[in-house]
């Protein structure tokens, strides 16, 4: 299928403008972006705000690497996010969310999920017609509807269908549920599909590989804590209601004429959202801070919900939602503009074995159909009740072993980290008395040395401070850190439940954070092969990428400030929803230097087809025929096509 990507940028100012333009959407569930534009572009810029970004932003911000990435990321993360202050500074802008969206795209052009600005202002629009790349049998790609469009959108967007129904023309019209299954047509006459996802590639951001971006445009699943999720892809879901409608150009199976179909956006106002009645009410629900979105003095007498209360930057992290004492262990998860979706995948496409008994939550595990291959489906690092979690791991590889898997496959799509102790424990196994609690994170007794001993209350554990020039600009760290997850919370096995032959970690190249931190380890230190599903023939496809360390967001750092009575220090960051990378790991092949640039190409890259895209248990069941492969060790050249490596030419 061909489409053209039809981006229309005018903004429209002044509809109704006699009205108030919020009060016109307010209570309604779906609006055209039109309507949700006209509210959003309403506010004048906050001058607060703006001033932020004058004294504050800019006195530290980011690691300078992203200037220049070090290779093999120098064409791809290029941006110098003190000369986007510099030059927003200087701006005057028509609107607040003008002001936003400069400094959201900027963030995102980092092309790092661990640091990423967000507002709180906003919705999600979406479109019914998720997409995927496919290969035929005869090994060309084209990009399809995916198969299961019509079945998500109508569960989805049941009250939506008609509309959409009727917005396509002629002899398509009502004929949606007709739409799937489109092949390109040979008379290659219009647009490469290509031009869009790439375009898309280029601001979706989040992660440092191109091929990784581009694989965000295409829809996909995660296994969530209650079950399997469908991913959208950035093709059907956008993050602001910039698009009023995209053009595509389809052919339907077995036919031979070419179709233009015209689909409008649709913007939903989020479930989640706070009531607005008008302009000055969404502004006071939807855009203001409250306790959650900034930190708090610790030593307030705050009432036990304050204190509980989730930063507003949890509904952004790519893992469940955590409760205040699941939130305490090391964090590592990336953050993203569009939240996890509630979008389950449709019945049809869910695994076919049944999960076994120590399946929980993120984690399950399941027997594929020879009896010796175990599969561990793993949507997140993190999930309620961190004991019961790290147990059911271990349980859940013993059960596998124990019904007579010798073999593993690990899936980890879509998994944006989370606890770092947890990817350690699979690994395995698999100064001032300001904070007499030792409840902050300053608070040295929280870290350990290189030695990975504890650093004791008194001592300055951020001095010497070590300090760097990197693309010819001076940065500042601490001294090397220990690690804090040993020992760990259970005793791990003697032995290790399947040697690195037998394991291989598959997924569409989404891993970020602790899942990078678990693949990176399984992959570098102990051999374990990597398989990335899907994706450009030929793209060079990173098998997880977002390494970060630690990371943490402004809300915690603001918790730090203003219970050591700092906010008002010149230093003191403004109040933002911003990520933070508190620290970066280093590498392992070379230790010197922050794993978070170094390379990380899968070993194999197997083609998605229309028998397996978005089916779990057919991807399973295909990557079981890699392992003698893997085993083998075979040498890249010997290779069927079937099996193409993932190391020709980066495009
Ligand atoms: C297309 O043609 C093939 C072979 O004739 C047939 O099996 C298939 O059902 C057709 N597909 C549709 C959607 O009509
Ligand atoms: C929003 O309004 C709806 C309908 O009036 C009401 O049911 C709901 O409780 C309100 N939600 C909040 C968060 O106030
Ligand atoms: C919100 O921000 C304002 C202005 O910066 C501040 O005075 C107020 O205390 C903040 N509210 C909360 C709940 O943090
Ligand atoms: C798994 O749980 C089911 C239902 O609780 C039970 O019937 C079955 O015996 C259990 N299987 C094992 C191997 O424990
Ligand atoms: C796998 O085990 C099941 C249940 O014990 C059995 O029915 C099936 O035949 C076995 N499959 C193979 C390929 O051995
Ligand atoms: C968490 O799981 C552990 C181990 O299963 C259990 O003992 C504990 O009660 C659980 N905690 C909560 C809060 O449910
Ligand atoms: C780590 O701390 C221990 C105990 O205080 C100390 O003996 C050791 O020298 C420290 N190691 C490093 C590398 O600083
Ligand atoms: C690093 O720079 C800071 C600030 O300029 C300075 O105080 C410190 O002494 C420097 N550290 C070293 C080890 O030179
Ligand atoms: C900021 O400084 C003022 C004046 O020195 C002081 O009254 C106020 O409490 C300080 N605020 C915070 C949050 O420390």
């Amino acid at each position: 299928m061909l489409y053209r990507l039809f981006i229309s940028w005018s903004l429209v100012f002044g509809l109704s403008a006699a009205q108030d333009p919020c009060a016109a959407i307010a209570g309604k569930k779906w609006v055209s972006p039109q309507e949700a534009r006209a509210c959003m572009f309403s506010f004048p810029v906050d001058q607060d705000r703006k001033s932020s970004v004058n004294s504050r932003v800019s006195t530290r911000t980011e690691y300078i690497n992203t200037i220049l990435a070090p290779p093999p990321f120098e064409k791809y993360v290029h941006e110098d996010i003190h000369a986007d202050l510099a030059r927003i500074r200087a701006t005057s802008y028509h609107s607040d969310f003008d002001l936003h969206l400069d400094l959201y795209n900027s963030f995102r052009r980092l092309n790092d999920g661990h640091c990423v600005l967000l507002n709180l202002c906003y919705d999600c629009n979406y479109l019914p017609t998720p997409l995927a790349l496919l290969t035929a049998e005869d090994g060309t790609q084209q990009v399809h509807i995916a198969p299961e469009a019509f079945s998500i959108a109508s569960a989805e967007f049941p009250d939506q269908i008609e509309f959409w129904q009727a917005s396509l023309d002629g002899n398509l019209k009502g004929q949606l549920a007709s739409v799937p299954f489109r092949r390109q047509s040979p008379s290659n006459k219009w647009h490469n599909p290509f031009v869009a996802v790439n375009q898309n590639a280029e601001i979706t951001g989040g992660y440092q590989a191109f091929s990784t971006r581009q694989n965000s445009f295409f829809s996909s699943y995660s296994r969530g804590a209650k079950g399997w999720s469908y991913v959208m892809g950035n093709f059907a879901q956008l993050v602001h209601p910039l698009t009023d409608s995209v053009q595509m150009t389809i052919q339907r199976p077995n036919s031979s004429t070419v179709e233009q179909v015209t689909l409008p956006y649709r913007a939903r106002i989020g479930s989640t959202v706070r009531n607005f009645t008008d302009s000055e009410s969404y502004r006071t629900n939807m855009c203001r801070n409250v306790t959650a979105t900034n930190g708090f003095n610790f030593y307030d007498l705050l009432t036990q919900q304050e204190t509980a209360s989730l930063p507003s930057a949890a509904y952004f992290e790519q893992q469940p939602m955590l409760d205040h004492e699941d939130r305490k262990h090391p964090m590592n998860v990336m953050l993203d503009a569009l939240p996890l979706t509630d979008v389950e995948l449709p019945e049809e496409l869910l695994p076919l074995p049944i999960a076994l008994n120590q399946s929980y939550s993120v984690a399950q595990f399941y027997m594929l159909s020879d009896n010796i291959t175990g599969v561990l489906a793993l949507g997140s690092f993190s999930a309620a009740n961190f004991t019961a979690f790290m147990g059911s791991l271990l349980d859940g590889l013993q059960e596998l072993k124990s019904q007579g898997a010798s073999r593993l496959i690990v899936d980890v799509t879509n998994n944006g980290g989370g606890y770092i102790c947890i990817a350690h424990t699979i690994v395995e196994k698999i100064n001032k008395g300001g904070d007499p609690e030792e409840v902050l994170s300053y608070n040295p007794s929280q870290w350990r040395n290189s030695s990975n001993l504890p650093f004791s209350v008194q001592s300055h554990w951020l001095r010497p401070t070590v300090n760097l020039t990197i693309n010819g600009h001076e940065d500042a760290f601490s001294p090397r850190l220990g690690a804090e997850c040993q020992p760990f919370e259970m005793t791990p096995p003697e032995e290790g439940l399947f040697e690195p032959e037998n394991i291989v970690i598959i997924s569409n190249g989404r891993c970020a954070s602790s899942c990078s931190l678990f693949s990176i380890t399984m992959a570098k230190h102990e051999g374990v092969k990597t398989v990335v599903i899907g994706g450009q023939q030929n793209a060079m496809q990173q098998y997880c990428g977002i390494v970060g360390g630690q990371s943490t967001h402004f809300t915690e750092i603001d918790t730090e400030i203003k219970s050591t009575h700092l906010k008002n220090h010149t230093h003191a960051p403004p109040d933002f929803v911003l990520g933070i990378t508190w620290r970066l790991a280093f590498g392992i092949h070379n230790p010197a230097e922050p794993e978070e640039w170094q390379d990380h190409p899968a070993d194999f890259n197997l083609p998605l087809t229309l028998k397996t895209v978005n089916k779990p248990s057919a991807i399973w069941e295909y990557t079981k025929s890699i392992f003698p492969r893997v085993s083998a060790e075979v040498a890249t050249d010997s290779i069927d096509d079937q099996f193409r490596l993932a190391r020709a030419d980066d495009n």
